[in-house]
């Protein structure tokens, strides 16, 4: 008999290829559990958080602090402008003098991938991270979020019909989502231009599509940003060009089924991956997805706290 698990204990929470399908799925329970009301696990004894964001964010730099204050964790502020990175301190000592300092967690984004790689492997830092994103690679919260948003609406995974559609190759996003939701056996497909979908990378984990064609088959329909700040090259084609060739349109719109959820991690390119009106439509979960980043970030954050040797 499989024994329902109802915590998990992690000392890091780096990518959504380390979790067990039950510790995600006891992790989205929780998160449900705690925005129903459920009493929060805090910390025994004073529990001190930094949050290193080195590259832009307002959701996730922001629901973790919120997160962090309902958990009663103590944060301390860090700026990598004003910190002795400016000095050409390394992210690896960084953390070796935030964990020196009594800092037992520090949620981190940054643009190189597999960023933690030194630091959770070293015998000196004891603090636990989290990762925030890493360039390309991956947004394993993100991922928890959206997966809370989609149990919340239909209260199971397998078979749903999902589309990633946009900027495949740049999104942390989509390769977060698409392992975990395979895992979980929804049926995943691809959509958005060629050139940002590669065989290789993503055809193990689904089937790429013309969303015209397959749309009205979708339970759930997930943008993706268009990453304008990690593309080198010129992109060949305008924001109105890439709206009606690829973006969630008004009048594509009209095929969806409709119990089907639009999703988009945000920050969203209005009238680009999804018209003006549509963000805030009936149909779409994405003001909800950042009300529930909250709860699936306390919910990371109590496994953390179970994971480390209070
Ligand atoms: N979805 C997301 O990661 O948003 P932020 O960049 O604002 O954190």
């Amino acid at each position: 008999m499989l024994i329902e698990q109802t915590t998990v204990a992690l000392k890091h929470f780096l990518s959504v290829e380390d979790l067990s399908d039950q510790e995600v799925l006891t992790l989205i329970r929780r998160a449900l559990a705690l925005k129903n009301g459920a009493q929060v696990r805090i910390p025994q004894k004073t529990h001190f958080v930094s949050n290193l964001f080195f590259e832009a964010s307002t959701r996730t730099h922001k629901s973790f602090e919120v997160a962090e204050n309902r958990l009663n964790f103590k944060i301390i502020p860090f700026e990598a402008s004003t910190s002795s990175v400016q000095k050409g301190e390394t992210l690896y000592d960084t953390i070796l003098t935030l964990d020196a300092l009594g800092i037992k967690t520090c949620v981190i984004r940054h643009s190189q991938e597999k960023y933690w790689q030194d630091i959770v492997r070293s015998s000196t830092i004891n603090c636990s991270i989290i990762n925030g994103g890493d360039g390309s690679g991956q947004h394993p919260s993100q991922c928890l979020l959206d997966l809370v948003t989609i149990y919340e609406q239909f209260g199971y995974f397998k078979g749903l019909n999902v589309v990633i559609c946009g900027d495949l190759t740049h999104s942390r996003v989509a390769k977060s989502n698409m392992m975990m939701l395979q895992r979980l056996g929804a049926c995943v497909h691809f959509a958005g231009p060629e050139a940002w979908y590669s065989q290789e990378e993503f055809a193990k984990y689904g089937q790429y599509i013309d969303l015209d064609e397959r749309l009205g088959e979708m339970d759930i329909v997930m943008l993706l940003r268009v990453q304008h700040e990690r593309h080198d090259d010129k992109e060949s084609f305008s924001k109105e060009q890439y709206h009606q060739r690829y973006g969630l349109t008004t009048k594509r719109a009209q095929q969806l089924k409709k119990d089907a959820i639009i999703m988009h991690p945000a920050p969203v390119n209005r009238d680009v991956e999804i018209a003006d009106s549509l963000v805030e439509c009936k149909q779409s979960k994405i003001v909800e997805q950042m009300t529930n980043g909250v709860y699936a970030r306390m919910a990371i954050l109590e496994a953390i706290l179970q994971g480390q040797d209070n």
